[in-house]
């Protein structure tokens, strides 16, 4: 069902809380890759150019302790964040009180406004009493109580139950205030949406990663909707296990080779392995290296599929309407086992009558190190977010936003 955006809203005048996925790489506060700051401008923008109040509300980190907050303050992201608008983002180091609430009522139409990590209030006192990732219904009621609209565009968040996305959007509906998308959320439930419930055909799937027991949701709901699910990464030498091909000293889920098995007796040929693989002496960028196919001796574990594969993958893809792609093919932080990963990133990249779609942490920041990211048409800002949307499971974030 569509839901309200933040285009169907009045803004005017009115004091917009906005929960945005501001939970970005910080070292010695330092942003490293500030794509979900970017990622949210465009909404954030709408707002102030429609002369709406912003108050932003993100979480960064998780914080068990009070030593914890050191370092996780959202501060170098306001700095960012004004930076990249060209204009003054006032920010309040408190989560509630006076001083946040006298700064609000200071804003002026057009403003905007960051308010300290969400997850300061999980340690309250010095005591771990996750007020907001518990969901405290009155944190997300006091939070509510301060706006007069709210826009969550906090996709990354959005499998999260916390007071900031899921607490507040209830009690704005309890004082009959609305609860919209923001246009990333828009954009990501679309492209994910799309692909997962009414995908252009032939729809691949590229599963890779470490760890098949971290996929075995995704590939259960997309084995009904897929037309074919390539396999490649670690999670790889578990199905060879389950195949009975030798894995050497492969990555092997020993506890999972059942589950393999009934996934490759499910597929039955829509299920696509590698055929070849790069192994090596141990883990590690220099060791010695080469190319086997199909069995892999005592001694060699592999890190990345091979050049046969690529092939064979790439001959798979080539018709492809519609890809989604999650977990890298080898260790592509490694010179030497990347060529797997880059090559299907560069494939997709030359697939310009498909929809190509990226999601989940570790393939977000494969495509970005190795350069292919701007030529696929949606790389999502989710990570467990977009796992858990491809496993077709209900993301209580997307839920607390009103229908239209
Ligand atoms: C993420 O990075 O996946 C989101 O921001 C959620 O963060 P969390 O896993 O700490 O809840």
């Amino acid at each position: 069902m569509a839901k309200l955006t933040v285009s169907d809203l009045d803004l005017e005048g009115k004091k917009v809380l906005m929960r945005v996925d501001f939970n970005v790489p910080i070292k010695d506060g330092v942003i490293g890759d500030d794509n979900r700051i970017q990622a949210a401008l465009p909404t954030i923008k709408f707002v102030l150019d429609h002369k709406g109040k912003a108050i932003l509300f993100s979480h960064l980190g998780r914080i068990k302790k009070e030593e914890d907050k050191k370092g996780l303050s959202l501060r170098p992201v306001a700095e960012r964040l004004s930076n990249l608008l060209n204009k003054p983002v006032t920010f309040v180091p408190v989560t509630e009180g006076q001083q946040l609430e006298d700064a609000i009522n200071k804003l002026t139409d057009g403003s905007v406004l960051l308010v300290e990590n969400t997850r300061y209030e999980d340690v309250v006192n010095g005591e771990y009493v996750k007020r907001e990732s518990g969901n405290d219904p009155k944190l997300g009621e006091y939070w509510a109580s301060l706006g007069d609209e709210y826009i969550n565009d906090a996709f990354g968040t959005a499998h999260r139950q916390h007071a900031s996305n899921v607490g507040i959007a209830e009690a704005m509906h309890k004082s009959g205030k609305p609860v919209a998308a923001g246009f990333l959320m828009e954009k990501e439930i679309q492209f994910l949406g799309e692909a997962v419930n009414n995908p252009q055909r032939p729809f691949v799937a590229i599963l890779g990663g470490a760890k098949v027991s971290d996929k075995i949701g995704v590939i259960d709901n997309l084995l009904s909707k897929a037309d074919k699910i390539i396999i490649g990464g670690g999670m790889t030498y578990t199905f060879y296990a389950a195949k009975g091909i030798k894995v050497g000293d492969s990555l092997v889920e020993k506890d999972k080779i059942d589950v393999a098995k009934s996934i490759l007796e499910k597929g039955g040929n829509k299920i696509v392995l590698p055929s070849d693989n790069v192994v090596a002496k141990s883990f590690n960028n220099d060791a010695e290296h080469k190319v086997v196919e199909g069995d892999i001796d005592d001694g060699w574990m592999a890190l990345d599929i091979g050049p046969k594969s690529i092939d064979e993958f790439e001959k798979v893809l080539k018709d492809a309407k519609t890809v989604v792609w999650n977990g890298p093919m080898g260790v592509f932080e490694m010179s030497n086992f990347a060529q797997g990963t880059l090559k299907v990133g560069e494939f997709l990249g030359s697939l310009t009558d498909a929809t190509t779609i990226v999601g989940g942490g570790d393939s977000t920041a494969a495509v970005k190190q190795l350069g292919v990211a701007d030529k696929l048409t949606h790389i999502s800002t989710g990570g467990g977010a977009s796992l858990q949307y491809l496993e077709g499971k209900t993301l209580p974030g997307i839920a607390a936003i009103d229908n239209k």
